[in-house]
C-alpha cells in the first residue's frame, strides 16, 4: 500500500499521526464553515426509457396482470420508489425520445397505434422474439407516465423529440400536460385519459443527445434550434426548466460552441436554460462483466467512474465563459455502469444485467461527487431505473429485486436536501496499475439541523481503512453506521437469490475522542453523526 497523502477537495491538510492506540491509515475532516450549498434532491433522480425491458415490462405490466399493480403500474416500484424518495423521473428517452410522437400515446389505449421501438434495430434485440420491445404498443403514454410519477411521489421531467418532429409538437405536448382543467382541446383530451387535472410538468429536456441520435447537429446547430424550440411556449404561469442537450462526455467543444452560439444575440437567452444535460457512462468491455470482472477490472472500473469529476469541473469552467454568472447548472441525466448484456435475463431485455457490489461503489463514488459539486449540479439520472443498464430493480413478469444500486440510492437519500459540506478525506492512494492513482476513500458530508450524513466508498478491494474523523468545532454526541459490503467483490442479487447483498443498517460506533472508524474493504458507508 501506498502511504502517500492524497487530498481530495484542494485543502492542503499534512496527514496527521494518529492520536488513538489504534493506527489510522488516514483522516476525514468536515468543515461546518464551508457550506458547498444545497444538495438538489433532484440529484437522486431516475431514468425510465421505451427500452429493452424499462417500460415494458419494467413499470407497466397492465391493469389485467396478475402482477400487482397499480392501474396497469407494477406496484413493488411504487413501494421501493417512496422509500428512497426518488425526487424526479426521465422519460420517454434516451434515444426513444427523438422518434417518439407523444399522440402516439394519449387517447384510449386500444386505439393507439403500435409504432417500431428505436431500438429494434440493435442487433441483440432485433434476433429476439417481437414484442413491445420492439414494436411499442404506446400502452404507456403521457398519462400512464404522469400517474407513475404521481404514485412515487416524483416529479416528471419529460424529453420533447427535437430531430423528428417539429417544434409546434413540443408547444402543444406543453399544452397537453399544462393547460388548465378545460381550457384547450389538448386539456380535454387529457381529461378524457383519466386527468383533468394539468400534470404541472416543470422538467423539459429539448431533445436527447443531439449531437447523435437526437439529430447528429453541432453544438452551433443546436442551439439555433434550441432557441426556436423554447423561446415561445406556452408556460401556463409555470417556471419551466429547459434542459439543453449537452456534450457526451468530454466533447468540450459542444459544451464552448453551444454556448457561444445560443447567446448571440444577447446573454438575456442564459434565463432561458435551467441546465445543460451531461451523459457518461463507465464501463465496456476491458472492465468485463457485470457479475465476472478481474481485480485489476475492480479498480478499472472505479478509476473511469471518478472521470466524473473533471468532466463536472471542465464543462463548468467552459460553461462559466459565456456564462459568468452561471445562471445555468450541470443537468448529469444519464450517468452509471453500463456492462454487456446477461443473456440469463430475458432476451428482450436490451442491456439488462445484474448490477454488483462494484455498480454500488461507482453509484456511491458518483453520488459523492454530485454531492460536492452541489453548487453547479441541479439534477441528475441514473441510467436507468429497472431491467437496463445501472438498474436499481429487476423486473421480469412476477419476480421483482433490488439491486446494490438500490441500496446506495436509499444509504444516500439522506443528502436530499441537505447542505453539502466541504470534506477532506486524506489517505492512501491505491497502488494497482489499472487504479489509475484512485483514492482508496472517497465521500461526501452534508449537515441538516444537527445530523451530519457522511457517506463514504473504500475502493480497496483487501483493506479496511481505519480513519480519524473530527467535524471542526462541533462535538459528536452519538453516531450510527449502515454498510453495504460483501466478502465477494462481485456479490450481486439475481431473479432466484434476491438477498445475494444487502447493507448492515444502524451499526452502534463508538464516539470515543478522536472519533475512529474502520471502513471495511470494498463497501460503501454511511455514518449518521449526531452533533452538540
Ligand atoms: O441509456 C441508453 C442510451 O444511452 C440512451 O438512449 C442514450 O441517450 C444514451 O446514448
Amino acid at each position: 500500500m501506498n502511504r502517500r497523502n492524497f487530498l481530495l477537495s484542494g485543502l492542503a491538510l499534512p496527514l496527521l499521526a494518529p492520536r488513538s492506540g489504534l493506527c489510522a491509515s488516514g483522516r476525514i475532516d468536515i468543515l461546518p464553515d464551508e457550506p458547498i450549498g444545497k444538495i438538489a434532491p433532484t440529484i437522486y433522480g431516475h431514468f425510465t426509457e421505451h427500452i429493452g425491458g424499462v417500460i415494458y415490462d419494467g413499470v407497466w405490466v397492465g391493469e389485467k396482470s396478475k402482477v400487482p399493480n397499480v392501474g396497469g403500474i407494477r406496484k413493488a416500484l411504487v413501494d421501493k420508489l417512496r422509500q428512497i424518495q426518488a425526487p424526479v423521473i426521465r422519460w420517454p428517452g434516451g434515444c426513444f425520445a427523438d422518434s417518439y410522437d407523444w399522440r402516439d400515446g394519449v387517447g384510449p389505449r386500444d386505439k393507439r397505434p403500435t409504432r417500431t421501438n428505436f431500438w429494434a434495430n440493435t442487433p441483440y434485440l432485433w434476433k429476439g422474439p417481437n414484442g413491445p420491445q420492439k414494436y411499442e404498443p404506446n400502452a404507456f403514454g403521457t398519462n400512464e407516465f404522469a400517474h407513475f410519477c404521481q404514485l412515487a411521489g416524483a416529479q416528471p421531467y419529460m424529453a420533447g423529440d427535437l430531430r423528428s418532429l417539429p417544434a409546434r409538437d413540443f408547444y402543444q405536448w406543453i399544452a397537453y400536460c399544462n393547460s388548465p382543467a378545460g381550457s384547450t382541446s389538448l386539456a380535454k383530451l387529457r381529461a378524457e385519459g383519466g386527468s383533468a387535472q394539468p400534470f404541472d410538468v416543470h422538467y423539459w429536456g429539448v431533445g436527447n443527445e443531439s449531437w447523435g441520435c437526437g439529430g447528429n447537429f453541432t453544438g452551433d446547430e443546436y442551439a439555433v434550434e434550441f432557441r426556436r424550440y423554447t423561446t415561445w411556449v406556452p408556460r401556463y404561469g409555470l417556471d419551466l426548466h429547459f434542459v439543453a442537450s449537452g456534450p457526451n462526455g468530454n466533447d468540450y467543444s459542444w459544451t464552448e460552441s453551444f454556448f457561444r452560439k445560443v447567446t448571440e444575440k444577447g446573454p438575456r437567452e442564459l434565463g432561458n436554460i435551467f441546465g445543460l444535460a451531461l451523459h457518461y457512462y463507465c464501463g465496456g468491455p476491458n472492465n468485463g462483466l457485470a457479475d465476472k470482472f478481474s481485480v485489476d477490472q475492480w479498480y478499472s472500473q472505479l478509476a473511469d467512474a471518478v472521470v466524473m469529476e473533471d468532466l463536472v469541473h471542465n464543462h463548468w469552467r467552459i460553461m462559466g465563459q459565456t456564462d459568468k454568472k452561471h445562471e445555468v447548472k450541470l443537468v448529469v441525466d444519464e450517468w452509471g455502469s453500463w456492462h454487456k448484456t446477461d443473456p440469463s435475463i430475458a432476451p428482450n431485455y436490451l442491456f439488462g444485467y445484474y448490477p454488483s457490489l462494484r455498480d454500488a461503489l461507482v453509484s456511491g463514488l458518483t453520488l459523492d461527487i454530485f454531492n460536492r459539486n452541489a453548487d453547479k449540479i441541479a439534477m441528475a439520472n441514473d441510467a436507468q431505473l429497472i431491467n437496463n443498464i445501472n438498474a436499481l430493480f429487476i423486473g421480469v413478469e412476477d419476480k421483482f429485486i433490488v439491486t446494490p444500486n438500490f441500496y446506495v440510492f436509499d444509504m444516500y437519500k439522506a443528502h436530499q436536501g441537505a447542505t453539502s459540506l466541504r470534506t477532506v478525506i486524506s489517505g492512501p492512494i491505491l497502488e494497482q496499475k489499472s487504479a489509475r492513482g484512485l483514492a482508496a476513500l472517497a465521500g461526501s458530508a452534508s449537515l441538516r439541523g444537527k445530523r451530519c450524513t457522511l457517506t463514504v466508498t473504500n475502493a480497496d478491494a483487501q483493506n479496511p481503512q481505519q480513519i480519524e474523523i473530527a467535524i471542526r468545532g462541533r462535538q459528536v454526541t452519538g453516531a450510527k453506521a449502515t454498510v453495504l459490503t460483501s466478502k465477494d467483490i462481485h456479490a450481486h442479487n439475481t431473479l432466484d437469490q434476491p438477498t445475494g447483498i444487502e447493507p448492515v443498517r444502524n451499526q452502534n460506533v463508538s464516539i470515543a475522542s478522536p472519533l475512529t472508524y474502520s471502513f471495511a474493504p470494498a463497501s460503501v458507508t454511511r455514518l449518521d453523526l449526531d452533533l452538540a
